[in-house]
């Protein structure tokens, strides 16, 4: 079987591990000759790549592996790039969250004005990254997670229209495995969905059983209508914020009991829950520094320390599974059926032919096929026009540098009251991102 170099862009990320842990429990079907690791920040990479090191001595995997901060030695012979990015990292995530809660709005990583912000710095680094592949390793795939991908997948169909580049996201994928869980299937794997939408942005109109293509929408209406996505206890997801998350798609449920809809509708259509449950001192960014991130680094210098992996507490991160199914689809041309993010071009057929749409595709070695949506509800519709300009105004307003565009982009935001407030929030966040980006 061929045997691929991977290059994890962000190699600094608290996934990293989880991309390579999933990577090597995956040889079987995805064999690979090398793995690399690349960041712009060397130090904090350093800290997960020793402990990466070690992990896959231990393993003895006899896959080759290095890390770099070298854009030419990172981006040459490889055939995928994985790239999970965070341009100014978690402190930088703070803030887009900070600022708008300040006016009243909701501070959200990927929703709002803080996606907003974190797209106008994410433009800049992935393109930077694609870049680097074309140069270096102009027959590579990028499988890109950075976030917004939403933003960034508009800035790359709009500024690298021939780049071989997806974008994905692993939110449906998590929403389908509670869905699994709640109709009593092992996986979803079992489970056969449609699902269209803009990215942390969309809603299921079928979900079936697999085998016999029974429709399961009824009873999981049951469920859902209930208790969200969440369990009968509320429970179900690891951290308290996220099962709250997933029992409040209940909520965002009830406005259309026809479909099913992904969590983060909640910041759409229940801001004023949003804000009036979050801190304003102390927001989900400050959750994942507390957590995840200081989890994750403080595991790898144990095992730095100990010169061995055996007693780290780290695991194998089913965040990581999509990735990796995603780029074995693509070396082994499988067909399988996963969602992407990718030009509409009629799959919606009364949205726009030029939006990235998250659709089902079939994979394979030379691009996707998606499947067919058809027409979409007017409720659907409309909250997806309204959503796709506010993201064709951020990234007019990152080519142009316009002030005005941002600013028409966070007021056409459901997110946020009116022109004064956007206003507001836009000198804010122009401050806290000066030096990512300007406007004129
Ligand atoms: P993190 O801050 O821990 O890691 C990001 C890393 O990227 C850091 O080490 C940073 O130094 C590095 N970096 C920043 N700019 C860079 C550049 N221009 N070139 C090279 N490296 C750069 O962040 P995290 O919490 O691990 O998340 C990583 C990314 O993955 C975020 O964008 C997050 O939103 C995204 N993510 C997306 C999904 C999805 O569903 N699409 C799921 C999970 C995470
Ligand atoms: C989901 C989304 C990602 C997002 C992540 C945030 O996985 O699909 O796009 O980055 O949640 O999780 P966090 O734990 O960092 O708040
Ligand atoms: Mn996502």
């Amino acid at each position: 079987m061929k045997k691929s170099s991977i290059l994890i862009a962000g190699g600094g990320s608290t996934y990293t591990h989880g991309i390579i842990l999933m990577l090597l429990d995956n040889l079987h079907r995805f064999p690979i000759s090398e793995i690399k690791l690349y960041d712009n920040d060397g130090p904090r990479q350093e800290i997960i790549a020793k402990a990466c090191e070690i992990i896959l001595r231990e393993q003895s995997s006899g896959i080759k592996f290095s890390y770099t901060t070298d854009p030419q030695a990172a981006f040459s012979g490889v055939d995928f790039v994985m790239a999970h990015i965070r341009q100014g990292k978690l402190p930088m995530r703070e803030k887009d969250e900070k600022i708008p809660m300040k006016y009243g709005c909701v501070g959200q990583e990927t929703c709002g004005a803080g996606g907003i912000a974190y797209g106008m710095r994410s433009i800049s680094g992935v393109l930077e990254l694609l870049d680097y592949m074309t140069e270096y390793s102009p027959n590579a795939w990028m499988l890109n997670y950075s976030n917004p991908a939403a933003i960034v997948a508009e800035a790359t169909r709009r500024l690298r229209p021939t780049a071989r580049i997806y974008h994905i996201c692993d939110m449906p994928i998590s929403i389908e495995e509670a869905m699994a869980k709640i109709l009593h299937y092992s996986s979803a794997e079992d489970l056969e969905t449609r699902y269209y939408g803009l990215n942390h942005f969309g809603w299921w109109s079928s979900v079936r059983d697999k085998t016999t293509g029974e429709d399961l929408m009824p009873k999981l209406a049951e469920h859902v209508r209930q208790y969200g996505y969440a369990d009968e206890q509320g429970e179900g997801k690891e951290e308290i914020s996220w099962n709250e998350t997933f029992a409040k798609a209940r909520d965002s449920f009830a406005l259309d009991p026809s479909s099913f809809p992904n969590t983060y509708l909640q910041y759409y259509l229940y801001g004023d829950d949003m804000v009036a449950h979050t801190s304003p001192d102390h927001s989900r960014a400050n959750e994942v520094m507390e957590g995840r991130e200081k989890f994750v680094f403080d595991e790898c210098r144990k095992i730095i320390a100990e010169g061995s992996a055996e007693n780290t507490q780290l695991k194998i991160d089913e965040h990581a599974s999509y990735i990796v199914d995603l780029a074995q689809a693509i070396a082994f041309n499988t067909k399988r059926r996963m969602l992407l993010i990718v030009p509409n071009k009629g799959v919606i057929s009364n949205f726009d032919h030029d939006a990235m749409v998250e659709v089902p595709c079939l994979v394979g070695s030379e691009g996707v096929e998606p499947l067919a949506i058809g027409d979409i509800p007017t409720f659907q519709r409309g909250l997806l026009y309204q959503q796709h300009a506010v993201e064709k105004l951020v990234v007019d307003a990152w080519i142009e540098k316009s002030y005005q565009k941002l600013w028409q982009a966070l007021t056409l935001s459901k997110t946020i009251p009116s022109a004064k407030v956007a206003k507001l929030i836009l000198d804010d966040l122009i401050e806290a991102n000066k030096s990512y980006w300007t406007l004129n």
